[in-house]
């Protein structure tokens, strides 16, 4: 029985993470530590067999705490953060508080203990690419973050690097793209649109919406992490990816299109500021070295997956749905 801690298992991929373990390797046990806040939800792990995940609230920055979980680990996967970059601009505070001392609390865990590390990361730290060249993000690529959130996960990755040299901390680390599917929290971009449809709310685009997202299926983000954890090289990073790119307008006009509506019938807001142009990933290591695929690559196939399970799932998502969008429209979002 392998024993494996999931920070931030009760957010969007964590969750999701947390249920592909539990189908894809049956001798795994799973202890999620996981701080509750605004954007983790213990309904995301509902339903699961209480033999095979246990849940632990706390902090992943409170030292004893992570000490006692950490300390019962053969491994940790390491996915809480705070991890939207509009509220980084608000509120940044929170965003060195967990995603710095949180990170640093946590290599000192398993540094004590001796446990193998997986950091979870984003394509972000990387900064953004031109809308009209072809070049995309690779291992090699510079670090050059844009905004509160992706600095401080910029810096929890070099916290990461720093620990395995210096330490000799068994650990990897990968960023991936911008993930879809069922359980994300509704500030994010497409659970937005398709709960504002389901609201009678316009859809929301920020600027004139030709941003370049590259979406990944969180299944195929699960994967990938369980193939790097198992039989990745330590010391190295990873990147995820499955070649989806897309601007915000496609998105938006195929949301309204697949749910019926006129694909003209939303509203641009005001722009993020510092908005990153476009992400793009380059997972040919990963592919190469792992035999990594993704499976869930056909985007028009997922998105129309994903409006059904959240107008399946009304109960889930409405209870936060006014407040997100109160917040957003103080900045004119
Ligand atoms: P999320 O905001 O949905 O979930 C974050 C989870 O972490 C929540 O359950 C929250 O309660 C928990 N958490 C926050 N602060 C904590 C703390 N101090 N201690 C313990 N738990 C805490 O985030 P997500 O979108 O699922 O992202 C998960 C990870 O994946 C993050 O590290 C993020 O940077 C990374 N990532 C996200 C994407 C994406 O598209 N969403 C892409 C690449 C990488
Ligand atoms: O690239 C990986 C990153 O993807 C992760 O590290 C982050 O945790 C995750 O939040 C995501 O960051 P983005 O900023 O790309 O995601 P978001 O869903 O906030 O926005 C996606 C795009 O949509 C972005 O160009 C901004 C735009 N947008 C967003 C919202 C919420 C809109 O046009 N309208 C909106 O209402």
């Amino acid at each position: 029985m392998t024993e494996l801690v999931v920070t931030g298992g009760a957010g969007f991929i964590g969750s999701n993470f947390v249920r592909h373990v539990v189908r894809v390797r049956p001798q795994w046990h799973v202890t999620v530590l996981d701080k509750l806040t605004y954007a983790g939800n213990l309904a995301n792990l509902a339903g699961l067999p209480e033999d095979r995940v246990a849940f632990v609230r706390g902090d992943v920055a409170d030292a004893d705490v992570v000490d006692g979980v950490v300390g019962a680990a053969d491994a940790v996967v390491h996915f809480a953060a705070e991890s939207h970059n509009d509220n980084s601009l608000r509120d940044p505070r929170p965003f060195v508080d967990t995603n710095l001392v949180g990170t640093f609390t946590l290599l000192e865990a398993v540094r004590r203990h001796g446990v193998r590390f997986h950091h979870i990361s984003t394509d972000e730290v990387y900064g953004d690419l031109a809308l009209d060249a072809p070049a995309r993000f690779t291992e090699h690529t510079p670090y050059n973050p844009s905004s509160p959130y992706s600095s401080t996960k910029a810096g929890s990755d070099l916290l990461v690097r720093a620990w395995v040299r210096s330490f000799n901390v068994q650990a990897t680390i990968s960023n991936c793209s911008n993930n879809y599917g069922p359980y994300q929290y509704v500030e994010k971009f497409i659970p937005r649109q398709i709960t504002n449809v389901l609201s009678g709310i316009r859809p929301k685009l920020y600027g004139a919406g030709l941003n370049v997202r590259d979406w990944i299926h969180t299944e195929d983000h699960s994967s990938a992490v369980v193939e790097i954890l198992e039989h990745g090289r330590i010391g190295q990073t990873y990147l995820i990816g499955a070649d989806g790119e897309q601007n915000n307008l496609t998105v938006v006009r195929m949301i309204l299109e697949l749910m019926g509506r006129d694909p003209d019938d939303f509203e641009h807001v005001n722009d993020r500021p510092g908005h990153d142009r476009r992400y793009a990933i380059d997972s040919t290591k990963l592919q190469e070295e792992l035999g990594w695929q993704p499976r869930y690559t056909n985007f028009r196939e997922g998105l129309k997956a994903t409006i059904d399970w959240y107008t399946a799932h009304r109960d889930w998502w409405e209870p936060v749905k006014a407040q997100v969008e109160a917040t957003y429209a103080k900045a004119g979002q």
